[in-house]
């Protein structure tokens, strides 16, 4: 697959502004850096908890229309602001606003990126730390043969010690830090591609084992039959927030890798792979976890703990249980990890270039504001869990810390930094240009500009009015 050198090149590239810019030396190096980024805690923790709480199937559709109407063009602009203007985002969009004479301010928009990827780190790392300590779990046997009540158990004693919890975060917070502090180093992008494989193959295998609990087809139908009756309007917007948080996108993480990439590779394919590979592990842990859902009488809609409580309970039947038990806990924290990393990375590259500081400084710094932040939403799961900072707001009410901060950057911040770039992609920048770095045959360019233009700023505009209103 990929050759070291080509490692070696893309992760110098990333390493930050400094350094001497390069490409990818091959789209493999860019695909699997940019699916690092996109699978993570959001396909495996978070798709399959809010199908749950949001009914399935028609939540489902919604979700993979998002992801093709809105996050693949949307995934396909970004990378081409990158590649076209050659710096980190917030100098990229400022470079191609400057070339067409508009307005610098456009560069803002990658300015609310970087704000966004801070908070979502900041609980990110939080989860991190759930699945790093899930690998001791596993590892100790302690899973072997519980019933659902002591699976379920464990979990609660879990999220209600700040203690251990802390810990963990802290450890995830970390190993994050260590990575960005010494520039991506080839050791990350040689283990993603190893590792992204074997998550994948682990997936099959639970698929595997979830069509012998015999409830696999009822999982089935519950994925895949929308049953329309149960689909509200803020679903939608989740599953618009989603797509965007799963792929991404809206806070110019693609607009960095694009920044390495390669004028002869094809933007519109590699977007199309990322995205199937991401969607693609999104609807596999859909089909492991619910059959075991079905299977234990246990609540699709358990919320956020929903693959704590139900995977380790099939690593608990099964024949060497423990053993695949830990080793799918450890590709979890890998996906949440690389991640994780793209998400401290813009705002590490933005200290760097703006304020002077040197990498390591500036990792420590954003590091542990992060880190900092993440207490709060630690202590919204236990101390603070009846504190809803924005209560006297119906749209917010019970709202934990936690609760908040996924709310506005999954369905505020990226949904709005996304609308964005289709707007300026679509109506500010030169067709010409665009034409010249999509290079796209035949009719497919006119789609992508008219679906960019009109359809993603439209959908995203009126999702956005209605759950206002
Ligand atoms: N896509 C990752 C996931 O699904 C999370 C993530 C990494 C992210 N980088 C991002 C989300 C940038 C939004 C923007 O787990």
């Amino acid at each position: 697959m990929t050759q070291s050198t080509s490692n070696a090149a893309a992760t110098s590239a990333v390493s930050g502004a400094s350094a001497k810019r390069g490409f990818w030396s091959s789209r493999m190096a860019f695909v699997l850096a940019a699916t690092g980024s996109a699978v993570g805690l959001g396909n495996i923790w978070k798709f399959p908890y809010i199908t749950g709480e949001n009914g399935g199937g028609a939540f489902v559709l919604v979700y993979l229309l998002c992801i093709a109407v809105v996050g693949i063009p949307i995934m396909m602009a970004e990378v081409m602001i990158g590649r076209r203007g050659g710096r980190s985002p917030i100098n990229s969009m400022r470079i191609l606003a400057e070339r067409d004479r508009l307005s610098s301010r456009w560069k803002w928009l990658a300015g609310v990126g970087v704000l966004a990827s801070f908070l979502i780190l900041s609980f990110y790392s939080v989860i991190g730390g759930w699945a790093v300590s899930y690998v001791g779990t596993a590892a100790s046997g302690q899973l072997s043969g519980q019933s659902a009540e002591v699976i379920g158990a464990i979990f609660s004693g879990l999220l209600g010690d700040p203690g251990k919890l802390l810990i963990w975060h802290s450890l995830f917070m970390a190993l994050t830090m260590l990575v960005v502090a010494r520039g991506l180093r080839g050791g990350l992008e040689r283990a993603v591609t190893i590792l992204m494989p074997a998550l994948f193959v682990l997936l099959l295998l639970l698929v595997g084992y979830a069509m012998t609990t015999g409830h696999f087809g009822q999982a089935a139908s519950f994925l895949f039959r929308p049953d329309f009756s149960s689909l509200t309007t803020e679903a939608v917007l989740v599953a618009l927030g989603h797509a965007f948080f799963t792929l991404s996108l809206g806070m110019g993480v693609m607009m960095a890798y694009g920044s390495y990439l390669n004028k002869n590779v094809s933007i519109a394919k590699t977007s199309l792979l990322v995205s199937l590979m991401d969607t693609g592990v999104a609807l596999l842990a859909g089909l492991a976890i619910f059959p075991i859902v079905f299977a234990n009488g246990l609540e699709p809609g358990a919320g956020p703990g929903l693959i704590f409580q139900t995977l380790p309970l099939a690593f608990g039947q099964m024949p060497l249980g423990s053993l695949f038990g830990t080793l799918f806990f450890v590709l979890l924290v890998f996906a949440a990890w690389t991640s994780a990393i793209s998400l401290l990375e813009p705002l590490v590259e933005w200290l760097e270039e703006q304020k002077g500081m040197n990498r390591l400084v500036s990792t420590l710094g954003a590091g542990s504001l992060c880190w900092l932040l993440g207490i709060a939403s630690i202590l919204s799961l236990n101390e603070w869990s009846g504190f809803a900072p924005l209560g006297m707001f119906a749209a917010f009410e019970g709202k934990t810390v936690f609760d908040l901060l996924d709310y506005l950057t999954a369905n505020i911040l990226l949904p709005l930094g996304g609308l964005l770039v289709a707007v300026f992609v679509g109506w500010f920048m030169a067709r010409q240009a665009l034409e010249n770095e999509l290079s796209l045959r035949g009719p497919w360019f006119g789609l992508w500009y008219g679906v960019l233009r009109y359809v993603t700023p439209v959908a995203v505009a009126i999702v956005f009015i209605y759950n206002l209103v």
